[in-house]
């Protein structure tokens, strides 16, 4: 079964299956954004893909059991523009995971996503996430069921470098080997250890130090497998320099705060041509999807606290905040309360000038 690229990519790279050597869905990893609970969700990633269209986009992580027994259209439904985009799954059971990687891949997903390294309470209640650190073996079968159930597109790790007392070298190495035996190629790397007790999941995004070097040991040493630095990268200038030599770079809370950031990607990754040339360009580009999820009842601040970072620090940026955070909360708040906004933008930008 050949599955072909749905969109042209710069840089498609081909990932066999290695059951059966079917060619998989092409995705290109060189600039991700990374997946973010209550962050990246839909609304998010359609906004992002003003800014860029080639960056891959990650979902937040859902657990296979929501996948199962939720609402799938308020959980897993997603717009066309925003592909490639990736399902990230969280959970333990194989039987599970696998069913839910069908149902992602039926829908449309361009990859699915194994978290190896939240290190939420909620989560290692669950024995998922950071803690699977600790279980290889289960980890490779996870993968080895999710990519059985979904053949046609790729299913990668995200992992960590380690949790609590595990030796990093060791604990990476002997993950990646167990899963990548079983046939993954693809392990996108958060650079810093989980410590699993006494740190919040925001402190563990913080506290625990970075070891890029590790990372790039690993693919020095296992350079048939792709591998995607994440932690701590500040910005496009700090992703590029860090993941030289990797397969790419996955940022996660500076796109998010900094989203203008995105418009220099697909020129500078990619060497293709962004969808705006600016801000103010992004937004106009990003009022149609708002006013058609208006029209399906999605409320206004839904869409816009995703883009209140866009003008931080450019002229009009405190007024393009205020407008928004006081307005689009208010019942029926309609686009253009967005218009308003842009408007002061545009005014204090002539006006600098
Ligand atoms: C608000 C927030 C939510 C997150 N949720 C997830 C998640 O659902 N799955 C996951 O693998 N990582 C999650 N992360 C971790 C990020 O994907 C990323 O690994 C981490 O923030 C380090 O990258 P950064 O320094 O570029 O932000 C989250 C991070 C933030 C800030």
């Amino acid at each position: 079964m050949c599955v072909p690229v749905v969109e042209p990519r710069a840089l498609a790279c081909s990932l066999k299956a290695r059951a059966g050597g079917w060619k998989m869905k092409d995705v290109e990893r060189l600039f991700c954004v990374a997946p973010m609970m209550d962050w990246t969700d839909r609304h998010c990633r359609a906004f992002h893909r003003a800014l860029t269209r080639h960056a891959l986009l990650y979902t937040e992580m859902l657990t296979a059991d929501a996948v199962l027994h939720g609402d799938r259209e308020r959980l897993l439904g997603f717009s066309q523009i925003e592909h490639p985009l990736a399902l990230q799954l969280g959970g333990s059971d194989p039987a599970k995971i696998a069913e839910a990687s069908r149902i992602a891949a039926a829908l449309g997903y361009d990859e699915i996503n194994l978290n190896i390294g939240c290190p939420s309470d909620r989560v290692q209640a669950g024995r998922f996430g950071a803690c699977l650190m600790r279980e290889p073996d289960l980890v490779a079968a996870l993968w080895t069921a999710a990519q059985g159930a979904a053949p046609a597109i790729p299913v990668t790790i995200k992992c960590r470098i380690g949790v609590d007392e595990q030796e990093p070298r060791e604990a990476l190495f002997a993950l990646v080997d167990k899963a990548s035996a079983e046939g993954c190629g693809t392990f996108i790397v958060h650079a810093r250890k989980a410590w699993l007790s006494g740190l919040s999941p925001k402190e563990n995004r913080d506290v625990p130090p970075l070891d890029y070097d590790l990372v790039r040991t690993l693919k020095r040493e296992r350079p048939d497998l792709k591998i995607i630095l994440n932690g701590g990268l500040r910005d496009l200038d700090h992703a590029l320099a860090e993941s030289a030599g990797l397969d790419g770079a996955m940022l996660g809370r500076a796109a998010y705060q900094n989203p203008a950031s995105l418009l220099e990607v697909d020129a500078r990754v990619f060497g293709a041509t962004p969808p705006s040339t600016s801000r103010i360009e992004a937004v106009e580009r990003h009022i149609p999807y708002i006013e058609t999820m208006l029209a399906r009842g999605v409320p206004l601040h839904a869409m816009t606290r995703h883009i209140l970072g866009l003008f931080n620090a450019q002229p009009g940026g405190r007024a393009w905040r205020r407008v928004l955070s006081e307005q689009a909360v208010r019942a029926g708040a309609e686009v253009q309360v967005v218009r308003t906004a842009l408007a002061q933008v545009s005014l204090r930008t002539q006006q600098a000038a």
